[in-house]
């Protein structure tokens, strides 16, 4: 039996514009490691956090926390659990932090647990994290965080995640401008209803982007990339998006938007040549705005959340 597991768990691209809280896209890079030890004494330890200080090692306030303890509840197991994080992925930066930290922790503490759940159940533990994190139990970033590729969420009630495919030559630009947003303030200034003449065009474009996928169709894809609903109400929280937008399309994207709830923007490419050319133009305006910021170029991660040791 495993009694110590370390597994890895990416960042994800979540929304793509039009789907939101129902798409998202596993990258290579950043990610977040996650340590976990079987313990005999039946508690719930955050033993340590590295790579960020701002997270709280208080079970109540820790996603893995809210995981173990789902999972603990599910399986009635009388065992306890010592996590060490290593945070690669900045809170607040819209490329799935809390998701990747709830993922690990899902898919290791199965393999402690000798695997006895599926993909999707540890989707479920997942969640909890999220709803911790956000106040909303969203899958569109620890499903393709554990998953890996692209996944829509069809339905969350019952949870149905269906992998989408994935085009050969799909790339990815992710631009972390280093401020915070917190998903649940962004979720605050959303609309709680929107008009059907909004809704037809959103679910025109979220038909379009998953066909695209199928159909390895990058302009269809590109055509897709609309945001009717949280865009026009978050973009006014990210300084310099309607730059940033312009200067992925000067280098050949195929279309950009806000990853998750921001503040990080994406650009969707075809070809790792162009996403280099779009990561140049889009760090020219971050580099003038005298901003600190990540840049990641990245294809699609195939392999979602993984064992490292
Ligand atoms: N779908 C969620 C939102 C993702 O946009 O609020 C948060 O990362």
């Amino acid at each position: 039996m495993n009694r110590r597991v370390r597994v890895k768990a990416p960042a994800t691209v979540s929304n793509l514009n039009c789907g939101f809280d129902v798409i998202g896209m596993a990258i290579n890079e950043p990610y977040d490691i996650v340590d976990i030890e079987l313990t005999d004494n039946g508690l719930i330890e955050i033993a340590g956090i590295r790579g960020c200080q701002s997270i709280s090692r208080d079970i109540d306030k820790n996603v893995a926390g809210a995981v173990l303890k789902a999972i603990i509840s599910a399986t009635g197991v009388k065992c306890g659990f010592r996590v060490i994080i290593e945070k690669g992925i900045l809170p607040g930066s819209g490329i799935g932090s809390s998701a990747a930290s709830s993922a690990a922790t899902a898919f290791a503490a199965n393999i402690l647990l000798d695997n006895r759940f599926t993909l999707a159940e540890l989707v479920a533990f997942a969640m909890e994290g999220e709803r911790l994190a956000s106040g909303s139990a969203h899958a569109d970033n620890v499903a393709p965080a554990i998953y890996g590729g692209i996944t829509l969420v069809r339905s969350y009630e019952p949870l149905d995640i269906i992998r989408l495919n994935i085009p050969p030559d799909l790339w990815s630009v992710v631009i972390h401008p280093r401020a915070e947003i917190k998903t649940s303030e962004a979720r605050k200034i959303l609309d709680k209803e929107i008009p059907l003449s909004t809704a037809v065009r959103q679910w025109g474009n979220v038909g379009g982007l998953v066909a695209g996928f199928f159909s390895s169709d990058y302009d269809l894809i590109g055509r897709s990339l609309v945001d009717y609903v949280a865009e026009p109400k978050r973009s006014a929280l990210i300084p310099g998006f309607d730059m940033l937008r312009k200067a992925a399309n000067e280098g050949g994207a195929l279309g950009s938007g806000i990853s998750g709830s921001g503040p990080s923007v994406f650009a969707l490419c075809r070809g790792e040549d162009t996403a280099g050319e779009v990561l140049v133009k889009m760090s020219e305006v971050m580099n003038s705005s005298g901003i600190r910021f990540s840049g990641y170029s990245s294809p699609v991660n195939h392999e979602g959340t993984v064992r490292c040791n």
